[in-house]
């Protein structure tokens, strides 16, 4: 797994970062928990007293969202709520009263795929404790998320619930978001594992997957939000390589558990697994919502389909974790309400961050202050866009944007959902919004809706001075506009604060500094995915429950291997039409000074890059400088580049700094089927620093012996 650290010095004109003010917490004053020796023997002490029905009912969801009670024993209900971008607050679900747990309001952030797109790791964290915080005000013990799935084609209807196409950016901040959420007391959870990277019938869906391909791409995160201390994972509804994740030994056993070490809660997606006997000797611990293919257990154990064993196993399990995170008797926390005020601002300097400038033709951007009218219209102008689906979060205070653009330019504003020609043509500017609701159960066309095309289309036909606001939760399909809009400003679902940011961007009071955690492909068909859904068969919206229970299992196989998202462009030689890492500013970056602390290194050895970065315009901004990695001799197939180290560095007009990022042995590294490890073969590399993943500045070769 990558170990790199990315360290930055801080010698006098070496700096740092993020421009937030807020520093995390430390681990002191976070929150501790056991160790797992220390919850073994208490888990040991309970597991004793307790009879095989009360096992048998510890191991099976209660009431969709909890662990169930044993109050002989005084072990408490646990609740659990989604998700990663906050808390979804749900009276009832099914029948079930859930009141108890919830909470007036939650901060809804703005998507983890924008968070992903700020490339600010602190900010994760920040992120994630507060929604940890928000959590413990409502008794909430464990968070179901966070979602780290690969965004493999951007038509899946979950990539705004994930962080993007690339497992070194993923892993850099499941880390931090692990952390933040966890030192509040909450438990994360890491899903869905794994390899559920589409919503086409999810539950049907076999994903096909080499090996070197799992380790490479799909793995990472998982394993960076184990090694951060996570105490949950959630499996995945899929298939991989034809077995159902959530009753896998392969799965569970022998990747999650042997390989990537996890030794806590382990549960399953809901409604996600068949087979009892399977599912209880797979390494499994809790079907959830409620035992549906564990109902008959005592049936299968009887028949000495499942031994006593194996529940034993699961229940100890969930006792330790339980016992691990002090979930006993967590109840609602009042104190914690008090800390909201401070969630809200890390919302917005999230969307602020995780805001893309995509073009900015003639410095359209930010809009000059002198008169003229201002005409917006779009589909999301009066209605926050939003991701659907567990991950919703209503939020509070929700900013629209009619109102937050007409408080940033008053009465210039002029809002007309469907405009005429004549009222596109006579405005001085054309603010015009697209976007999609995107959503758990489903993926979406990479087209936009036919009538917001159609009216983008006439804004750029009709006024040279369009600038298009996108507000989606993935990549969409812009090719047929982009070349005539003067202004793209690309903006993942913003949470309640989203809309403050994008005025604030629009005003020039933030300078933009997102960069796309994915590739926007021309055409979906340049995409690696293409090809996903069967022949003759087509999109759906909507759950489609009826459908997907009477199809046949499909198999999706991931034929591109380790080449995905810009790997995959790169190798096929295809134009995107905004590439990995890329974003604008308001200002301009240069670089310069590449130097590496060796040319010839030893595999143990630490590469040390140095570079400098300026900021030769007029503003004060934030660089995001990425490093990649190319493998220049190797005798497998590797991508011409992988992304390997990056950081963000605030810099205002004319200072320049010094940037400093390390690379180690498993930065040159590859999956090793043959051996089942990672292997650094020597030879030549090239290290690029740039400030996307096709805006390399700087290069250097070196070689490994
Ligand atoms: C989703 C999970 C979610 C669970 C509970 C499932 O449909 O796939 O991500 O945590 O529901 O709401």
């Amino acid at each position: 797994m990558n170990k790199t650290l990315v360290l930055i010095t801080v010698l006098s004109t070496f700096v740092q970062m993020t421009m937030m003010s807020q520093t995390p917490k430390t681990e002191a004053k976070s929150f501790q928990p056991l160790s797992y020796i220390q919850t073994d023997k208490k888990a040991e002490t309970i597991l004793k007293q307790m009879t095989l029905d009360e096992k048998v009912a510890l191991v099976g969801g209660d009431r969709t969202f909890f662990i169930r009670p044993l109050p002989r024993l005084g072990l408490r209900e646990v609740y659990m709520s989604d998700a990663t971008q906050g808390v979804h607050i749900r009276k009832n679900f099914k029948d079930v009263d859930l009141s108890k747990y919830q909470l007036e309001q939650s901060t809804a952030f703005p998507c983890p795929l924008a968070l992903a797109a700020t490339w600010n790791p602190d900010l994760a964290y920040q992120y994630a404790e507060a929604i940890g915080e928000e959590c413990r005000a409502g008794g909430i013990g464990i968070l179901l998320g966070p979602g780290m799935n690969n965004y493999r084609l951007s038509q899946c209807g979950r990539n705004f619930e994930y962080f993007g196409e690339d497992p070194y950016l993923r892993s850099k901040m499941i880390e931090e978001y692990v952390k933040g959420v966890q030192s509040t007391g909450t438990i994360a959870t890491l899903k869905h594992f794994v390899a559920n990277n589409t919503d086409y019938f999810r539950r049907k869906s076999n994903s096909i997957i080499d090996e070197r391909t799992l380790h490479e791409i799909y793995l990472p995160p998982f394993k960076a939000g184990i090694d951060a201390g996570a105490k949950a994972v959630m499996t995945s509804y899929n298939q991989l390589n034809g077995e159902w994740c959530g009753e896998s030994g392969t799965v569970i056993n022998n990747i999650l558990r042997k390989e990537l070490g996890f030794q806590w809660l382990v549960m399953t997606d809901w409604w996600s697994v068949y087979d009892g006997e399977k599912l209880a000797k797979s390494g499994q611990d809790l079907e959830m919502p409620y035992a549906v293919a564990l109902k008959d257990a005592q049936t299968l154990i009887s028949e000495g389909k499942v031994k006593v064993n194996d529940i034993d196993r699961m229940a100890r399990s969930i006792l330790r974790t339980y016992f691990a995170m002090k979930l006993g008797g967590r109840q609602r926390e009042p104190s914690y309400l008090k800390r909201f005020k401070q969630h809200e601002p890390v919302a917005l300097q999230t969307a602020r961050e995780g805001i893309i400038l995509l073009k900015n033709e003639g410095g359209i951007l930010p809009l000059k202050k002198e008169r003229g009218t201002i005409l917006l219209t779009g589909d999301f102008v009066e209605t926050l866009a939003m991701g659907g689906g567990s991950a919703t979060v209503q939020g509070y205070n929700n900013r629209l944007m009619l109102d937050e653009l007409r408080s940033e330019f008053g009465d210039r504003i002029l809002y007309v959902k469907n405009p005429d020609r004549d009222q596109i043509r006579s405005a001085t500017i054309v603010l015009c919004n697209v976007g999609t609701s995107d959503s758990e159960g489903w993926d979406r066309p990479f087209e936009l809706p036919a009538d917001q095309d159609q009216r983008v289309r006439e804004c750029v036909a009709n006024n040279p001075n369009t600038v298009v606001i996108v507000t989606t939760g993935s990549g969409i399909k812009m090719t047929d506009w982009s070349g005539q809009a003067r202004g793209i400003i690309y903006a993942l679902y913003g949470g309640q604060t989203g809309n403050k940011a994008l005025a604030e961007v629009l005003s020039g009071k933030t300078n933009p500094s997102g960069k796309l955690p994915m590739t926007i492909e021309r055409e979906f068909k340049d995409s690696p995915a293409f090809g996903y859904i069967p022949e003759g068969e087509s999109l759906y919206t909507g759950w489609n429950d009826a459908q997907e229970k009477i199809r046949p299992v499909c198999d999706v196989r991931y034929a591109e291997g380790v080449f995905v998202g810009y790997r995959w462009y790169e190798k096929k030689n295809i134009a995107p039409l905004f590439p990995f890492g890329f974003g604008l500013s308001y200002t301009a970056f240069e670089y310069s000074g590449l130097k590496v602390s060796k040319e010839k290194f030893h595999q143990t050895d630490q590469v040390t890059v140095t570079f400098t970065v300026n900021n030769i315009g007029k503003k004060k901004g934030l660089e995001t400088v990425q490093l990649y990695v190319q493998d220049v001799e190797s005798s497998v197939p590797r991508p011409l580049k992988e992304l390997k180290g990056f950081t963000k560095v605030s810099l205002k007009p004319g200072e320049s700094k010094h940037v400093m990022l390390k690379l180690h042995k498993a930065d040159f590294s590859f999956w090793n089927p043959e051996t089942r490890g990672w292997f650094a073969e020597k030879g030549k590399f090239v290290i690029y620093v740039g400030s996307s993943s096709t805006d390399i500045r700087l290069k250097k070769e070196i070689e490994l012996f």
